[in-house]
């Protein structure tokens, strides 16, 4: 099975999590794509989404899916989105496609994550896909120079990239990120830091992982 049918697989299985009738957070990226198609199926069952990225929100409308401004609603299902790794706890990695700060910020509303991604991205460890930062852009070279100072790395900042904040991404390489929680609050804590692509204080509650002889469903050790 190729990549892309494994995230097609994922992203039917997570059809089975949509509660009818009310509103659904939707993340970002291929995987998230795949489940935005699959739920074009079902539109009719469900109030609504909110949208992690404007990426997510276009294909949405595109499929005539209402997307709700997260103000406006005060109570969310589960949030449905894919990652770059996932180690057993369910800590994930997660900003490739550059939408980490609204990922974190319509999860938070959600009562239950659930996570899809293809079996390429488990890991025992999270730091070998370099970790997204999304910096306010004067404070780059100062959140750069505190990263390496306070955990090692080599922050990358991301080219010709601007989130849809208005801000820039720093990449961190060479992590090893043995306390996800610890390390995604002290990041946090660095001024001109907006968010960290670490999602460990709040983790997913499921992840439906495609595997060639099918979805395994897993829940946090
Ligand atoms: C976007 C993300 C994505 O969920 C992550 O990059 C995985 O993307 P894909 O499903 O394309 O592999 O966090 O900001």
């Amino acid at each position: 099975m190729t990549q892309d049918e494994l995230k097609q697989k994922v992203a039917q299985a997570a059809i089975e999590y949509v509660v009818p009738g009310t509103i659904i957070g939707v993340g970002t990226g291929s995987t998230a794509n795949f489940f935005i198609d699959e739920l074009a199926k079902i539109k009719g069952s469900i109030k609504g989404t909110v949208a992690s990225s404007e990426a997510t929100a276009e294909r949405l409308k595109g499929h005539g899916i209402p997307v709700f401004d997260l103000n406006s609603i005060d109570e969310m299902s589960v949030y449905i989105d894919g990652a770059d790794e996932a180690d057993p706890g369910l800590n994930l990695v997660k900003g490739g496609g550059g939408a980490l700060t609204r990922e974190k910020i319509v999860l938070a509303v959600a009562d239950k994550f659930v996570c899809i991604a293809d079996d390429s991205k488990k890991v025992d460890v999270l730091g070998k896909f370099p970790l997204p930062v999304e910096v306010i852009p004067m404070a780059r070279s100062y959140v750069a120079r505190e990263i390496v100072k306070r955990f090692g790395g080599e922050p990358v900042l991301r080219e010709d990239f601007t989130t849809d904040n208005g801000n820039v991404i720093l990449d961190i390489h060479g992590l090893e990120i043995t306390d996800p929680v610890a390390m995604e609050t002290e990041l946090n804590s660095i001024v001109g830091v907006v968010t960290n692509g670490l999602f460990a204080a709040r983790n997913a509650d499921i992840f439906l992982c495609g595997t060639a002889d099918g979805v395994e469903t897993i829940t946090a050790k």
